[in-house]
């Protein structure tokens, strides 16, 4: 029992936010006349000292303690002597351990916002200055168009813009105390819940007790935006992997966030990129155990919601790395600007281009154009060439319609410069969006 019951291990993590708790409700409780001022100031002096301990020693873990809450109830009594037993009065561990795991999640998902504007900054500095960086675009990883390099990187600023706001929205929501709400009732005993809230920092109490003692929903939102913004830094994360690959070469990655290898002296692997890849199973992983622990749970409080704090915190440790190491990759890898180019110059990724100078200046119909523009990558296939290196004369054989001003339409350069279409990768829109999210971002001039 003693080893299936201590949660101590894990939830000492927890230590910062149970004696905030606690000096708050102690404060109410003097303030209401409920436990004396001498009472009151004896035991917050008692938990201030138990702060300067922990913080210099760590938190000692006593199995027969249990959990972080009745272990500093016991130090607090070595302490301070019984006194110490009136903290616990108008309250349970129900509301205080919800109250300290929310005050610990509203750290963690500041954090995370924190982390998101890092990789925010590095990737809009980094899209600026490759604003006419040409790169292949790819759809089904086959090039399909031209596009810049610096569009490419604000699609990760748009993507983490999302998960930014998933966590912010996660913490509004959360910003209700339980303290209070005690083991599931209430209490018979005239609390002030405005003034604990208030001075935890929460936004107003929370309107129901059983409720109260029983939502985890916030520390699965957490994993729910922690798992959405994972995906979408193993997204990132496999196309630098790729790109670092040989036969791609479009990025040396920083030496600071790649390994060697033991036995060949040329390698140089992405391993920081392969474990942010990596790391979003074990966080998506995080996300599916709280759920389950949480399916079917009857109200109100039960132990299995002590099985709540391990995959937050493991997440959490995750996630944190994850953006840390996403944001050195993106601030520091040099982009093979001539291999990005050379590669969207082949694989006829212009071939659009001249299905579009069919139908704008000859008035073919796109089907037709699309035909006609097909007929001509076979035959540059067939020799060996890009498109812009066939003759007039083998196109107008393809179609006598064709033009020797088609010719401007098929580098790679018209190409981009042609998809000026809002929110398109034209270098012109790329400044534009670059310099909206500066704005976004406080960045100055
Ligand atoms: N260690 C417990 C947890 O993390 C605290 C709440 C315990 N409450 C109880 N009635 N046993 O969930």
């Amino acid at each position: 029992m003693r080893e299936i019951n201590a949660s101590i291990p894990f939830d000492k993590a927890l230590w910062r936010q149970d004696i905030a708790g606690s000096r708050a409700h102690v404060a109410m409780l003097a303030a209401q006349g409920i436990v004396s001022p001498e009472d009151a100031r004896a035991i917050d002096e008692g938990l201030q000292s138990i702060a300067a301990e922990y913080e210099r020693d760590g938190v000692p873990e006593d199995w027969d303690l249990e959990d972080i809450h009745m272990t500093v109830e016991s130090r607090l009594a070595e302490l301070v002597g019984p006194v110490a037993g009136r903290l616990h009065t108008a309250r349970s561990r129900n509301d205080q351990v919800a109250t300290d795991f929310k005050l610990w999640m509203r750290e963690a998902m500041l954090r995370a916002e924190a982390g998101i504007e890092s990789l925010q900054r590095a990737l809009v500095m980094r899209a600026e200055e490759h604003a006419d960086t040409i790169m292949p675009g790819f759809t089904h990883l086959q090039t399909a168009q031209p596009v810049t390099l610096g569009h490419h990187l604000l699609a990760y600023y748009e993507m983490t813009r999302r998960d930014r706001s998933r966590f912010a929205d996660a913490r509004a929501r959360m910003d209700e105390c339980p303290l209070g709400s005690a083991a599931l009732a209430g209490t018979g005993f005239p609390i002030d819940r405005e003034a604990t809230a208030k001075a935890l920092g929460f936004a107003r109490p929370t309107r129901n007790s059983l409720d109260a003692v029983s939502d985890r929903d916030f520390a699965m939102d957490y994993l729910a935006a922690a798992s959405q913004c994972a995906i979408h830094l193993s997204r990132l994360a496999e196309e630098l992997i790729i790109w670092a690959s040989q036969p791609f070469g479009f990025v040396r990655m920083p030496d600071t966030l790649s390994t060697g290898s033991s036995i060949m002296p040329q390698k140089k692997n992405p391993d920081a990129a392969e474990l942010v890849r990596g790391h979003a199973g074990r966080i998506i992983g995080c996300a599916t155990a709280l759920m389950v622990t949480m399916k079917g749970l009857p109200l109100a409080y039960s132990k299995d919601m002590q099985d709540d704090k391990p995959p937050v915190f493991e997440a959490a440790g995750l996630l944190d790395l994850c953006l840390a190491a996403a944001a050195g990759m993106i601030a520091d890898s040099r982009f093979e600007v001539t291999r990005m180019r050379q590669a969207a110059e082949l694989g006829y990724a212009t071939a659009t281009d001249l299905a579009d100078w069919l139908v704008r200046e000859a008035d073919i119909p796109f089907r037709e154009a699309h035909h006609i523009t097909g007929a001509a990558v076979r035959l540059a296939e067939s020799r060996g060439v890009a498109l812009d290196a066939l003759s007039l004369d083998e196109l107008t054989a393809i179609d006598a319609r064709i033009e020797q001003r088609v010719f401007a339409a098929l580098s790679v350069d018209a190409s981009v410069a042609a998809r000026a279409s809002y929110g398109g990768t034209a270098p012109d829109q790329v400044r534009q969006r670059v310099a909206e999210a500066r704005s976004e971002l406080g960045i100055d001039e």
